[in-house]
């Protein structure tokens, strides 16, 4: 099975589950999309990310992906069913692999870190109460953490300052996990443990990509044939944006240099999505 598998996110903070994926599933290839020019996701309703999370992945399924990874928490949280049923292909999201990563840490009471659209569905609560119905659960919203992280603001007073604020509600109920719910805060790892030291601290991008591998493997579309190809040659990176400092915020998320990415135009996305509405 030698197609890619194809992933993507609101922007480049899904290059963390990217960064996952090409280190667990060491023969796979990837085409990674980022909605540069429409990040960010978390603010926007529940019908606009559907909209684009369908237009990115009929896109996918177009360059004949084998499978596709919604590395966006928002999207998973609003569109997984949406694009299960309406996609030919099988299609992985980040919330479940986290949430059963943070049950299997927790002593029972989880905090969940996140977006504003990812709080506001509820989707994380659920799903960790369908995973273990006794677990206690409070999420908090933290809108500004994506733009601060975006801006390179990844430790320091100010950071901190913002981090604390957030905090404090999910310290206060005593949490003894705290889910990382948003493709960027990762990256803040060391700042939240410096905040709170006692705190277990779950992200979903190494679990989702143990999800992806044995999910492949049952279905028999895991690539074993080692491949001949060195890191940089293995994904393709598409952003619908190529703005002035993304190059710099892009490497902070890989952890390596970003070295070679193309545009792909929101044009060629929405024609893609209409032409295949028209003949389905
Ligand atoms: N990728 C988004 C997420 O994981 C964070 C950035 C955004 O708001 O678009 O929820």
């Amino acid at each position: 099975m030698d197609r890619p598998i194809g992933v993507f996110d609101s922007g480049i903070g899904g290059l963390t589950v990217l960064k996952a994926l090409l280190h667990h599933l060491p023969n796979e290839t990837f085409l990674y999309v980022g909605d540069t020019a429409r990040v960010p996701y978390g603010s926007k309703s529940a019908e606009t990310v559907t909209l684009f999370s369908l237009q990115i992945g009929t896109w996918l399924v177009s360059q004949n992906v084998k499978a596709i990874v919604v590395a966006c928490n928002t999207a998973s949280a609003h569109s997984l069913p949406l694009l299960r049923q309406s996609l030919p292909i099988p299609v992985f999201g980040v919330i479940q692999p986290g949430a059963i990563a943070a049950i299997s840490k927790s002593r029972g009471k989880i905090g969940v870190l996140a977006t504003r659209g990812t709080v506001l569905s509820g989707v994380y609560e659920q799903t960790l109460k369908r995973i273990s119905y006794d677990v206690q659960v409070w999420s908090q919203p933290a809108p500004l953490l994506v733009p601060l992280i975006e801006e390179g603001e990844i430790e320091g007073d100010i950071l901190e300052m913002i981090l604390s604020k957030y905090l404090i509600f999910l310290k206060v109920q005593q949490c003894d996990t705290l889910l990382l719910g948003c493709t960027h805060y990762p990256i803040i790892k060391p700042t939240i443990s410096k905040l709170w030291p006692e705190v277990q601290i779950v992200d979903s991008a190494e679990s989702t990509a143990v999800t992806v591998r044995n999910e492949l493997q049952i279905r028999k579309l895991y690539q074993e044939i080692v491949l001949e190809k060195n890191l940089q040659e293995r994904y393709k990176i598409y952003l619908t944006d190529l703005y002035d400092t993304f190059l710099q915020s892009a490497s902070l998320f890989l952890q390596s240099t970003l070295s070679h990415y193309e545009l792909l135009t929101l044009e060629t996305l929405e024609n893609t999505f209409y032409s295949f509405q028209s003949h389905a």
